[in-house]
């Protein structure tokens, strides 16, 4: 498995199938909170193995802060490590960029996947896309 910067047409637009297929495709969220109009600010991650891609997350820098978004592993790929693994390439990628903190909007059932990789949630429950959310963060 290689978990890469997308910076092709081709590996964007893998992330973005990738996307469509687990946010809107098993989450219901809708095609316009998906696509918000801040991809185009974002630097997007790329898992992808002999088989084809495997799972994604994007980075919107917010000054010091790197906020992570989007992450997603197929359901095939699931429970094998792989989001750990993503999630530490985007955050060893923040860290070598020069961000401070990284911050997330967990979906509520990945509070624990977070709370592994160093998060601590804040603030209240709140709803996105018709699923619950808390803020998380982390030093860098
Ligand atoms: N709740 C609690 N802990 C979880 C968890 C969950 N939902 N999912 C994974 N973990 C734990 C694992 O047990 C593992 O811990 P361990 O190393 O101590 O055994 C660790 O987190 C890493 O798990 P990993 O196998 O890397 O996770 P994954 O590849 O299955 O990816 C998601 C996790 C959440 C990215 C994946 O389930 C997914 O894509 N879900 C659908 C999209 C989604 O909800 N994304 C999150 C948006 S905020």
């Amino acid at each position: 498995m290689q978990i890469r910067l997308a910076k092709t047409a081709e590996d964007r637009a893998a992330c973005f199938a990738l996307r469509k297929a687990v946010f809107m495709g098993e989450q219901n969220v809708s095609e316009a909170e998906e696509w918000d109009g801040l991809d185009d600010t974002c630097l997007h991650f790329l898992a992808i193995d002999q088989t084809g891609p495997a799972g994604v997350a994007r980075l919107l820098p917010k000054g010091n802060t790197a906020k992570i978004q989007r992450v997603a592993v197929l359901p095939g790929h699931r429970g094998t490590g792989l989001g750990r693994q993503i999630m530490e390439t985007v955050l060893d990628h923040a860290r070598q960029a020069g961000f401070h903190h990284a911050v997330l909007d967990a979906q509520t059932h990945a509070l624990g996947f977070y709370e592994v990789l160093g998060f601590v949630a804040h603030g209240p429950v709140f709803d996105d896309a018709g699923i619950p959310h808390q803020a998380m963060e982390r030093a860098l």
